[in-house]
């Protein structure tokens, strides 16, 4: 039932070529940079967004934000679903909801949309589970397509959901003229080359030098994650699957807020993963990285392939395929998941059932 995999999680890394594919199926149109969604609401009849998750279906959210944002100029903000539905949020018929989950279960996001289809929000979910409670309610599903997701520690969902907010950016982008012909040609091939590139992502050389940096590290007793702009998320989020699965205390950070505050950790016993891949902002988070070797701390960096002006600064490099830098979220998540795998098996943790936490948590 694993598949010859050892774990669930494993499995599940390694089925996100085919769950993107997935994810993508019918809904891109090169020849007219069109996406089709099959959803029924308006793309013209509401003037902001708000994205409600938990989680690591949370971080997925702010990358959408970034993504919606960027690609159809429209005002969004991203909440926790237990913050939101506590706080009275400003909610009118020119609001469009957005839940995003895995299971279509979690108690506080489905309390968190009726809380926002009570103030008049159009709603549209973001969902793996067919069928699941979430989808009973919402105007709009957009499924992920997935397929089930048995690891605690979600892997293959989250490169789905990212997917699905870049398709959602698109529609959105398209619909309000806000994306010429030329660049939703552009970012729609590069959404296609997403399973593609995954797969080069999961390559044994590359998962080989992950896990040898996994095992140098899994003494530490803390981690800082570090990434910027539409990578920030991945910060976020290889924090997050690195204190779930290995129990080390991990922290991610928008590289920009390190001197705010997180600098005052670094030393020689800290490992800082920086997301520096391609982008309009590599120069600045190369600064950062300078400035986390100027204190001593360990610098493990994602960079593009061919990247190796700035290896040099790093103590590690982990080498990730070249995307475009809308889509890099995609393919940056899966070597972080590699790098909390090895890390938590070499300590001996059990992967797929971390302790505490449950697959779907239906209960406040
Ligand atoms: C992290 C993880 C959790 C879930 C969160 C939301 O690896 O799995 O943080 O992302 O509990 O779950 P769903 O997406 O089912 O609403």
């Amino acid at each position: 039932e694993k598949g010859g995999f050892d774990t669930y999680m494993l499995k599940e890394i390694y089925e996100q070529p085919t769950a993107l594919t997935n994810t993508l199926i019918g809904r891109l149109h090169d020849d007219t940079g069109e996406v089709n969604l099959d959803i029924g609401l308006d793309p013209q009849s509401f003037k902001r967004i708000s994205i409600i998750a938990c989680g690591t279906a949370y971080y997925a959210g702010l990358v959408g934000e970034y993504l919606i944002e960027q690609l159809a100029r429209i005002p969004v903000e991203v909440d926790v679903a237990s913050e939101y539905r506590y706080r009275n949020p400003l909610v009118s018929e020119n609001t469009l909801a957005i839940v995003v989950s895995q299971s279509g279960e979690t108690i506080d996001t489905l309390e968190a949309l009726r809380e926002a289809k009570k103030g008049g929000a159009k709603t549209l979910g973001v969902i793996n589970a067919k069928g699941s409670s979430m989808t009973r309610e919402l105007d709009d599903t957009l499924y992920i397509h997935a397929g089930p997701e048995i690891g605690v520690a979600s892997t293959k969902a989250y490169t789905s959901m990212v997917g699905a907010f870049v398709m959602l950016a698109l529609w959105l982008g398209r619909a309000r003229g806000t994306l010429s012909d030329t660049q939703a040609k552009d970012l729609l091939h590069a959404t296609r080359e997403l399973p593609r590139l995954v797969e080069e992502a999961l390559n044994p050389a590359r998962v080989a030098e992950i896990k040898r940096v996994a095992e140098k590290y899994a003494q530490a007793r803390d981690y800082l994650f570090l990434g910027r702009g539409v990578n920030a998320p991945t910060a976020f989020e290889g924090a997050l699957k690195l204190k779930e699965i290995s129990y080390i205390h991990a922290e991610g950070y928008a590289a920009g807020e390190m001197k705010h505050g997180p600098i005052a950790l670094i030393d020689a016993n800290l490992p800082v993963v920086v997301v520096a891949t391609e982008s309009h902002l590599l120069e600045k988070t190369i600064s950062n990285v300078q400035e986390v070797r100027a204190r001593s701390g360990k610098v493990i960096a994602l960079l593009s392939d061919g990247d190796t002006e700035n290896a040099q600064h790093a103590d590690d490099v982990l080498y990730v395929p070249r995307a475009h830098e809308m889509v890099s979220p995609v393919v940056n998540a899966v070597a972080l998941q590699l790098l909390s795998y090895f890390t938590a098996s070499y300590l001996g943790k059990d992967v797929d059932k971390p302790r505490n936490l449950a697959k779907s948590v239906t209960v406040e």
